[in-house]
């Protein structure tokens, strides 16, 4: 008989910080070889990206929020989200990270956090949410199938390169009923 694969999606708590600085720079590492300088992401480290993580999960008043996607009890995605960045461009909240780790891609998991995010911002009371997401990243088309519409394209320029980027946005996000952080938590009209 095979076990059922549980998939769910929670806040972080400070227990989940080195767990998430490692599923950062796995994804990192698959996602981003070849589209930024490898100089980068030789220098990228877990237990950075983790003293970040934990800073920002013991800030009472952080602006910035964590959400974790978890299948059978181990944490195997992170999604970080808040205010635009850019009010300029009329989104309200923006998804600033989402990294799945890469043995698990394609099973759910990316899905589940956008929608737990959408969710969230929608029941904070904000109408409308942005990604920014490098133009040669193949998770643009992931944005593309959960509804994001191409709003805005921008040229980064760093780490000494121009790096070309699309913003997918979602408009009148609506709080769904009953909704939990790890359901499909939002709808998009
Ligand atoms: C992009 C990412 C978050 C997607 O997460 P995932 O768990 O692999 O995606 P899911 O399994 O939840 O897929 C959800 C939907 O998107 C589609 N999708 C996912 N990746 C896709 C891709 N590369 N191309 C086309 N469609 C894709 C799936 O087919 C699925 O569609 P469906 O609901 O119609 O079946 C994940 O692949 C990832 O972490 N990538 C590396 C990091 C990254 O680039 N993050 C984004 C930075 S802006």
């Amino acid at each position: 008989m095979s076990a059922v694969s549980a998939l769910s999606v929670r806040p972080a708590i400070e227990a989940d910080a080195q767990t998430i600085g490692t599923v950062y720079v796995a994804s990192w590492l698959d996602t981003y070889a070849g589209l930024i300088p490898s100089t980068v992401l030789r220098r990228l480290d877990a237990r950075q990206v983790a003293g970040r993580m934990r800073a920002l999960l013991r800030a009472p008043r952080a602006r910035e929020r964590i959400l974790v996607a978890e299948r059978d009890k181990a944490v195997i995605g992170m999604a970080t989200f808040g205010r635009s960045a850019d009010r300029g461009l009329g989104f309200d909240s923006e998804l600033y990270t989402l990294y799945v780790d890469p043995a698990h891609f394609g099973r759910g998991a990316g899905g589940a956090l956008l929608d737990a995010v959408l969710g969230a911002e929608a029941a904070r009371g904000a109408a409308s949410l942005v990604v920014w997401v490098l133009a040669a990243n193949p998770a643009r088309f992931f944005y593309e199938a959960k509804g994001g519409k191409l709003i805005a394209t921008r040229e980064l320029k760093q780490w000494g390169v121009r790096l070309p980027s699309l913003g997918y946005g979602w408009s009148e996000l609506k709080p769904v009923r009953g909704a939990r952080a790890g359901g499909r938590a939002a709808r998009r009209n």
